[in-house]
């Protein structure tokens, strides 16, 4: 009888690993734990037994059944998961669409600048996002007690360094390594700790421009500003200068742009006038030159800043700033 129970046990082995589904599943219960299955048939010949032997076969026999309801209840366990993973297969859904990543549109904008002013033989220069004092303001003629310091609510870090609040300190870094003649873009990161609104956010994207050379005057300006716009834009914009304030131009400009997303009419852009401010520009102060060591007796240029940012929102028609950096993947899914 021991013997025969070995046995059975493992045939019932490898009956189980043969288990497919919950068809042989049951057909193997049957034959080995139903009620009239061969572990049963055993049990009964315990009566033939002796008194002796009885005892000690009858708890190897219930050893021997506890051990095979368990392993039976393993693979149940396992083929309902394959069942249910089955049934759950929809094999009329349509297939899963791959997504793939592309340029963020400030990328764009600044690549198709970037290709637009090599042609003109500009260089693209990159500068610290974190700067001294020194570069953000002192060299570009904005002394220490001027009210344009105050205008540009610094972000200060703790070493006295600050997150630069404009790419015009790359103007005098520029002229300081490459000297004159000089023809360059800066494009990059300006910081302003500043309240946000739908045309201002703390992180910004400027472009700075900067050309020096002999005999350059606010013609080569307009020309230059003109010929940019049109490339951009492909078609026809409206522009207008007006006198603007900066301490290290003189004479300074302000070049607004008819609004493209309203046409002029008024919007949260263009804060209800129809005109946005583009692009501040004018001719490089004696006193920058002079930083960059470049003598402004032989030397003369125009430098502007470009709204990367605002510009990118004129294209696209964004009425708010803040998406640029937002978070939010619908917003990027459009471009
Ligand atoms: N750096 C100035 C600003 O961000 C803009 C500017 C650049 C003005 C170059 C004139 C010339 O406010």
């Amino acid at each position: 009888m021991d013997k025969r129970l070995q046995q059975l046990k493992k045939d019932f082995q490898e009956a189980v690993s043969k288990i497919t589904d919950a068809d042989s599943l049951e057909v193997v219960k049957n034959t080995y734990l139903g009620r009239k299955g061969q572990l049963n048939e055993l049990l009964h010949g315990l009566k033939e037994l002796s008194a002796k032997e009885r005892p000690r076969m009858g708890q190897l026999a219930n050893q021997v059944k506890q051990e095979l309801t368990e392993l039976l209840t393993t693979v149940e366990k396992q083929v309902a998961k394959v069942v249910t993973s089955l049934t759950d297969f929809d094999p009329t859904l349509p297939g899963r669409h791959e997504s793939f990543g592309h340029l963020h549109p400030l990328t764009i904008m600044q690549r198709q600048l970037e290709d637009i002013f090599r042609q003109m033989g500009f260089k693209v220069l990159d500068g610290p996002e974190v700067e001294s004092e020194y570069y953000n303001f002192t060299a570009l003629n904005i002394p220490d007690d001027h009210p344009a310091r105050d205008a540009h609510d610094t972000f200060w870090l703790k070493d006295g360094n600050l997150l630069r609040t404009h790419t015009s300190p790359v103007q005098v870094r520029a002229l300081q390594k490459y000297g004159a003649p000089f023809r360059g873009v800066v494009p990059g990161k300006c910081f302003r700790y500043e309240s946000t609104d739908a045309s201002h956010d703390h992180t910004f994207h400027q472009m700075e421009g900067l050309m020096i050379d002999k005999d350059i005057s606010v013609a080569n300006l307009i020309a230059v500003m003109k010929m940019l716009l049109q490339s951009i834009f492909q078609r026809e914009v409206q522009v207008r200068l007006r006198p603007g304030f900066f301490p290290f131009v003189e004479p300074g400009f302000e070049l607004d742009l008819r609004c493209l997303i309203c046409e002029g009419k008024g919007c949260s852009v263009c804060k209800q006038s129809g005109w946005v401010e583009l692009m501040p520009c004018g001719m490089v102060h004696p006193e920058v030159l002079r930083q960059g060591g470049v003598d402004p007796n032989i030397y003369s240029g125009f430098a502007f800043g470009l709204g990367l940012s605002r510009l990118v929102m004129m294209k696209y028609g964004i009425d708010d700033v803040r998406l640029l950096l937002s978070s939010d993947s619908r917003f990027l899914q459009q471009f």
